[in-house]
């Protein structure tokens, strides 16, 4: 039988005053926090969005094109191994975006006729609504059903959809934007969120020469500089503020030990910046932490994948070796 296409937008899981709510809280709590912070997963707004498509795109940005290569030229094998493991099961995306990598993977699916259904899961709700609109024309037969909001509220919900074996993607190196510590919670708290035998496939961004590893942070079109400072725009916007963009400079770093490679927005003078009806003190060269993006070595995932309560089953790479998709399955 042929199953009509589902296409259903979750209701955000929060009202769009809550959400507002939570970022006025976030951004408050963080900026007058010492060393002061904004959370990069603020940055994907619909402009933020945009400039992110745009870093794709920079030739500096090597991750994307390594995960394509990966996701493009060795779709059959992950089928395979999806196939070796499951009759059915659901395929729920981490971070979805534009899902461009993923749907090499969901039109061999189709392909196949395997059954399955595509949960993509974002915090963006503009992604979403994308999804919805682009996918179901691009890729007729699909089941999917969008999710809204944040990873592990939308992994419950995903539960509660079906009690099918789940696959867990989790592309991208989104996973770099936590600090190594909280990569661990995170995959022991996903761990917790499926069944034994349910498999994950995280991409890592691997340590490289760090020269390449900052380059890609640091494009010379100066996209990721107005990345980072998209965040103040939004924040003006949505939280009634006046940060001054041309006070502000973007300052990336890696150290290659660590393997973090940080951003910061530097403070050009000392100034002051109302929020709401709060008032912010910049010293000059005072700094925001804005993003980390992990790089780890191929063991360092191994560790990970075993303390976390996996198995890694098989390493994907790309033809540098500067990225790898892990799969990984619930012991
Ligand atoms: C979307 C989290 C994978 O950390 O490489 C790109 C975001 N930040 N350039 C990354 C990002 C600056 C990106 N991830």
């Amino acid at each position: 039988m042929n199953t009509a296409t589902l296409i259903k937008i979750a209701p955000d899981h929060l009202s769009e005053k809550k959400q507002n709510d939570t970022f006025y809280a976030d951004v408050l709590a963080g900026l007058t926090a010492n060393p002061r912070k904004l959370q990069s997963k603020y940055f994907y707004d619909a402009a933020g969005d945009k400039l992110f498509q745009e870093i794709m795109n920079c030739p500096e940005y090597y991750l994307t094109n390594c995960e394509l290569e990966i996701f493009s030229e060795q779709t059959s094998q992950l089928v395979q191994t999806l196939i070796n493991n499951f009759k059915a099961f659901d395929l729920i995306e981490l971070g979805a975006g534009d899902a461009t990598k993923s749907s090499f993977l969901l039109q061999e699916l189709l392909q196949q006729k395997v059954d399955f259904t595509y949960l993509p899961i974002d915090i963006s709700s503009n992604v979403i609504h994308q999804l919805q609109q682009n996918l179901p024309a691009k890729l007729p037969g699909l089941q999917m059903h969008g999710l809204n909001g944040d990873y592990f509220d939308m992994l419950k919900e995903a539960r509660q959809l079906s009690s099918r074996p789940k696959v867990v993607l989790f592309m991208g190196s989104n996973i770099g934007n936590m600090p190594v510590k909280e990569a661990f919670s995170f995959c022991k708290a996903l761990r917790q969120q499926l069944s034994t035998d349910d498999l994950v496939i995280i991409g890592f961004d691997l340590k490289k020469n760090p020269k390449t590893i900052l380059a890609a942070y640091n494009d010379q079109q100066g996209v990721t500089r107005n990345f980072n400072l998209n965040l103040l725009t939004r924040i003006n916007r949505e939280l009634q503020a006046n940060f001054n963009l041309n006070q502000f400079d973007h300052y990336p770093v890696y150290d290659p030990q660590s393997g973090a490679c940080k951003s910061f927005l530097v403070s050009l003078i000392k100034q002051k910046v109302t929020i709401g009806t709060k008032i912010i003190q910049f010293e000059e060269n005072e700094l925001i932490d804005m993003e980390v993006s992990q790089k780890y070595a191929l063991p360092e995932t191994d560790e990970m994948a075993l303390e976390a309560g996996f198995e890694p089953v098989q390493h994907l790479f790309d033809s540098k070796k500067w990225f790898v998709d892990a799969i990984w399955k619930c012991v």
